[in-house]
């Protein structure tokens, strides 16, 4: 009788399930830096806060400017360059930034 190993193989596939990359992401935010502050929190009000904000949140908000359904000339510039696995990461950096 064969006994297949159904745990390990569902082991090897998750397991290796890139997670987003939070370093990638920390240096892709640093022309964000300038208005969002270099920890996420922002110096002056007119800027929100992405520190600590939930990354699925902040990747929706990127597609919204970027697509311009929420529209914002200043964010749609910075968000147009990005590709969704940069949005991915910049969001999971800001996400792990605890206020
Ligand atoms: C020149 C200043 C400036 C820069 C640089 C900038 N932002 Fe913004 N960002 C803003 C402003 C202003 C808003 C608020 C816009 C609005 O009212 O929707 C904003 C809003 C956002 C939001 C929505 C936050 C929320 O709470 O809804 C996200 C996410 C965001 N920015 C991400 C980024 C990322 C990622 C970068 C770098 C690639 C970046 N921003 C660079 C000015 C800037």
């Amino acid at each position: 009788m064969k006994k297949i190993l159904v745990v390990s193989v569902l082991m090897g596939v998750f397991g290796g399930a890139s997670a987003a990359d939070i370093e990638a992401g920390k240096q892709k935010s640093a022309t964000c830096a300038g208005c969002h502050g270099a920890d996420g929190m922002a110096i002056n009000p007119q800027y929100p806060n992405l520190a600590g904000q939930n990354a699925a949140y902040l990747v929706a908000a990127m597609k919204a400017y970027k697509d311009g359904s929420r529209n914002h000339p200043v964010m749609k510039a910075m968000v147009s360059a990005l590709g969704d696995a940069d949005m991915e990461n910049i969001a999971a950096y800001y996400e792990s930034l605890r206020k």
